[in-house]
């Protein structure tokens, strides 16, 4: 039995595809019960901020995926599952992690991951860490692309930066084959698509996919910064943010890794590909 955390989000939808197409027996960890319930999912209560949940939550599981939210709690909220993984017999805890974890000194977001991981190897479980780089699904849930309008504008910090962008259906598809399979005891995948895309060329891919209006505008820090602040963000999120933004403006997400191929034997999904799916309703 494998228990899902996240089961609702970008990662935890496409994990939970892959799980049901090899038939393996997963129940879903959930803290809105009644919505992943009327999902279809064999559900239990499970709440990173109600700490309490965990180990009722993970008992009878023998694997877990472990999906942290982006949070300025992660560690203290990965220790104690881990903890509670121990306690209620779990044998291997596959991490949702990030590509360069373990960089030092990193950024705060990164670090974080990395900080939960080491507590993972230390635990003696069983363990599997995987690393994406920026998902592909970004753009629709988060950067602006609305493929219900005619038009759309993506406003972003990421100067002409590339990132090697990751479908999170190829990630997803990754953390199935680690949470049912032998062979991945032990390892840390970083999981990247076979290219790195500049917004520019992300957004024109978009355009030529829909034949609507899709443009990327380079905008400056300041300008991101001011945005988040008028949304409210607190300060630990928006500093988060904007160390993300300077990496793929910065270049320093636009390396290539084997880790999608290397795990399921498949290439890593294309853009182009993605996109085309989200278009035509094939993905979300
Ligand atoms: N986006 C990227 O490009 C990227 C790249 C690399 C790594 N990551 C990492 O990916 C992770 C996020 O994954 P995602 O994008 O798949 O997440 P997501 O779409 O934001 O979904 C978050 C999931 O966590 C659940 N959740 C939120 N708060 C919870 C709580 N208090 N208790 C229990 N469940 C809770 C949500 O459930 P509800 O339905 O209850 O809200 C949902 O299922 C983060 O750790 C991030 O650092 C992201």
């Amino acid at each position: 039995m494998i228990l899902v955390t996240g089961a609702s989000g970008t990662i935890g939808r496409s994990t939970i595809a892959a799980l049901r197409q090899r038939s393996a027996p997963f129940k879903v960890g959930a803290r809105a019960l009644a919505k992943a319930k009327g999902l279809g999912f064999d559900a239990v209560e499970f709440d990173w901020d109600n700490p309490g949940t965990y180990e009722p939550a993970l008992r009878g599981a023998d694997h877990a995926f472990l999906l942290p939210p982006i949070s300025d709690k992660q560690v203290e909220q990965g220790k104690a599952f881990v903890a509670a993984a121990k306690r209620a017999g779990v044998k291997h805890l596959v991490k949702l992690s990030v590509i360069g974890a373990r960089f030092e000194p990193g950024i705060f977001l990164g670090r974080q991951h990395g900080e939960v991981e080491k507590v993972i190897e230390a635990s003696g479980l069983g363990f599997t860490h995987l690393r994406p780089t920026f998902f592909m699904q970004n753009f629709v849930n988060y950067y602006g692309v609305d493929l219900s309008k005619a038009e759309s504008t993506v406003y972003l910090p990421h100067g002409t930066g590339k990132a090697s962008w990751v479908d999170a259906r190829d990630v997803g598809e990754v953390a199935a084959v680690a949470l049912t399979s032998t062979g991945h005891e032990g390892k840390a995948y970083d999981l990247t698509g076979g290219e790195a895309l500049s917004d520019a060329e992300v957004t024109a891919l978009f355009s030529k996919a829909t034949g609507k209006k899709i443009a990327y505008v380079d905008v400056p820090e300041a300008a991101a910064r001011e945005a988040m602040t008028k949304m409210q963000a607190p300060g630990w999120l928006i500093d988060g943010f904007m160390e993300l933004h300077g990496l793929i403006k910065n270049g320093y997400s636009s390396a290539v890794a084997d880790g999608v191929s290397k795990v399921t034997g498949k290439k890593p999904r294309t853009f182009a590909q993605y996109v085309d799916d989200v278009t035509n309703g094939r993905a979300s």
